[in-house]
């Protein structure tokens, strides 16, 4: 990234925003994947030594939203929407078209969310607000996620752990566990010789 904040190698003609940390020895394909970012926090994403975000990320973090992603971690064309606290572990890998939410954003009551659509007309930038409380989700070190997932608001998914392809994770997941399915289920633990992460 260079001094005006652009990425040398970038197809979209934009910047990455200010409050964005990229390590020197970080990767961001292009600063589109800003491109619903509206946080407002200090340091709102982080993006550590080593990390890769590749083209199809998303980071439609909300004014209060704070994403961490660790070293070596790779996330290759997840949307992360957030409006709380989303933690990516070191080594952990995002395959595509993954979703991290930590808020489901709309009211499951349809009086709130026809107001909600109403009012979206009548903004600048025609976002949706959010009408929900948020709840964070960590994803620990080490832990893979297959392509077209989905990771609900409150999900933890523990160290060493891998989530199938296709799969709606819920509930949490317990550490060095293989879940599958919607709703995910541990299919089979992950043995020790296979969970040497350090
Ligand atoms: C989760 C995964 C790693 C499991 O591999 P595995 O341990 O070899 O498991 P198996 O293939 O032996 O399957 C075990 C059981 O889980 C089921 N299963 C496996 N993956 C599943 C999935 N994604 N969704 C639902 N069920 C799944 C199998 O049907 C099988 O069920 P059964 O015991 O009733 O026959 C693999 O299936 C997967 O989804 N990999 C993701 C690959 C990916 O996204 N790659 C992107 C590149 S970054």
């Amino acid at each position: 990234m260079n001094a005006n904040r652009k990425l040398p190698w970038d197809w979209h003609d934009g910047q990455i925003p200010e409050n964005v940390f990229v390590d020197n020895d970080a990767y961001v394909e292009t600063s589109f994947s800003f491109h619903l970012y509206r946080a407002e926090r200090e340091r709102a994403v982080e993006i550590r030594r080593g990390a890769s975000t590749y083209l199809g990320t998303m980071f439609d973090v909300g004014p209060a939203g704070r994403v961490t992603l660790g070293e070596f971690a790779l996330v290759h064309g997840a949307r992360i929407i957030c409006d709380q606290e989303i933690i990516i572990g070191d080594y952990a890998l995002i395959s595509w078209n993954v979703v991290l939410m930590d808020t489901h954003r709309l009211s499951t009551n349809p009086v709130e969310r026809r107001r909600e659509l109403e009012n979206v007309p009548l903004r600048k930038q025609r976002f949706l607000s959010n009408q929900c409380v948020p709840c964070p989700i960590h994803i620990e070190r080490n832990v893979w996620i297959g392509f077209d997932s989905c990771v609900l608001p409150g999900v933890t998914i523990g160290e060493g752990s891998i989530i199938g392809a296709r799969s709606v994770v819920a509930e949490s997941i317990p550490p060095f566990s293989v879940a599958a399915g919607n709703p995910a289920r541990v299919i089979r633990k992950i043995d020790n010789h296979e969970s040497q992460t350090d």
